[in-house]
């Protein structure tokens, strides 16, 4: 009888958005005249801006005509495409980062969970409690997180770095010393980021104990506040040891269109290796390129007109993170986020549990958010809701949640 990977075995239940998707779909069947809003996954509801809708069909366009047909596309992305990235994302921003060191992909998730494949089986893991969860998945799959611990929801092999409204939600250096380092900022689920001051301090604690930063800036296009960095190449010494995971998802409305990109640049090295030819090496093996047409549409983010419209876009969810969290704060919620990113994270109210909380609030608003704690054990006694859904539904849950 063949065996399987047993890591997978291990790991406890399903993945916390698909334990959501089915919670709501059985609320759904026992109650079909309940009017459900959905705050819960982080998916956008506006559609794409028009200047990407044009660049899609005039890609699609070529596509029909043999002089201009595109087939495989080249695996690490169109020079087109990096091109722009690297002049728009990092030059403008006095980073230096080349468009060979951009790798285009289908999107930041894939990325996130791939990317743990460089290192080796025994790299020890630190993330911040809470945080996305493919982080810490990812590296069950691979073997790595040691045993869990149903108690107290904690891998034994991951170091967790509590980012709680106590600290302010900025993680303190390990005890032990990590060999990876996860940062999400601005923060997925909390909302909350670090100043460039704070980054900086993790670049050179990275540097000093050999540790590699993967950090995750699928949020970067919300931040408000000028001493937060948009990348972490903007802190000095990162080139050394941190590899950038962006979304087309969140910025330019990408969920259901699939694009992204990893940057690893050319000095992040081993003793023995460069992370940066072992990362086109895996792309070459087990990826054939983003589509061409999704990557014309990436390319038309970076247009005036794209720009343009997407700075509207945006606008148009932080309005609603706006009015969701002073909604809240005047209802006698603690609320966190929001500022930065489009995510209120909020305490549970009568300190109930945030599992207590999803419920209650299906059941009595019909408002479906996100546990806290399914984002790792210091997210317990914690909820997020999006504020990417449109405004009148904001404004409705809003409402419901006010005269619960
Ligand atoms: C979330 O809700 O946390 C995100 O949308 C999930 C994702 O980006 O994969």
């Amino acid at each position: 009888m063949f065996e399987v990977n047993e890591n997978y075995l291990k790991l406890p239940g399903s993945y916390l958005f698909s334990n959501i998707a089915k919670k709501v779909s059985d609320f759904t069947q026992a109650h079909p005249e309940k009017e459900i809003i959905r705050l819960g996954i982080g998916d956008v509801t506006q559609p794409l801006a028009p200047a990407i809708i044009e660049a899609l069909h005039k890609a699609v366009d070529e596509m029909a005509n043999a002089d201009t047909f595109q087939g495989y596309a080249p695996d690490l992305g169109y020079e087109f495409l990096r091109n722009t990235i690297a002049q728009n994302d990092y030059k403008a921003r006095g980073c230096e980062i080349s468009a060979d060191e951009i790798f285009v992909s289908d999107g930041a998730k894939s990325d996130s969970g791939n990317i743990q494949e460089l290192f080796s089986q025994d790299a020890k893991i630190a993330v911040c409690d809470p945080v996305y969860p493919v982080y810490v998945d990812s590296n069950v799959m691979a073997g790595r997180t040691g045993t869990y611990d149903p108690k107290t929801e904690t891998w034994s092999r991951v170091i967790y770095m509590p980012t709680t409204m106590e600290n302010h939600f900025v993680p303190e250096f390990p005890k032990e010393t990590p060999q990876m380092i996860y940062l999400c900022c601005p923060n997925n689920p909390t909302g909350t980021t670090l100043t460039k001051a704070q980054l900086q301090e993790w670049v050179d604690y990275a540097n000093r104990v050999g540790a590699v930063i993967i950090y995750d800036a699928a949020y970067e296009a919300y931040i408000s506040e000028e001493d937060v960095p948009h990348s972490i190449y903007e802190c000095e010494g990162a080139r050394t040891c941190a590899i950038e995971i962006k979304s087309f998802s969140k910025n330019a409305g990408f969920t259901g269109v699939r694009l992204g990109y990893t940057v690893v640049p050319k000095d992040l090295k081993s003793k023995n290796a460069s992370l940066h030819d072992m990362w086109a090496r895996r792309h070459g093996t087990k990826f054939n390129g983003a589509p061409y047409i999704q990557q014309r549409a990436g390319e038309a983010v970076y247009s005036q007109a794209g720009k343009a419209q997407l700075k509207e876009q945006i606008a148009y969810y932080m309005k609603n993170a706006a009015v969701i969290k002073q909604g809240l704060k005047d209802a006698g919620y603690t609320v966190f986020g929001g500022v930065n990113a489009p995510y209120i994270w909020l305490k549970t109210p009568n300190n109930m549990t945030s599992w207590e909380f999803f419920d209650d609030l299906l059941e009595r608003a019909n408002v479906v958010g996100t546990p806290g704690s399914g984002f790792g054990p210091s997210g317990e006694g914690y909820f997020r809701l999006t504020a990417f859904g449109t405004y009148e539904n904001s404004l409705a849950a809003l409402e419901r949640i006010k005269s619960m």
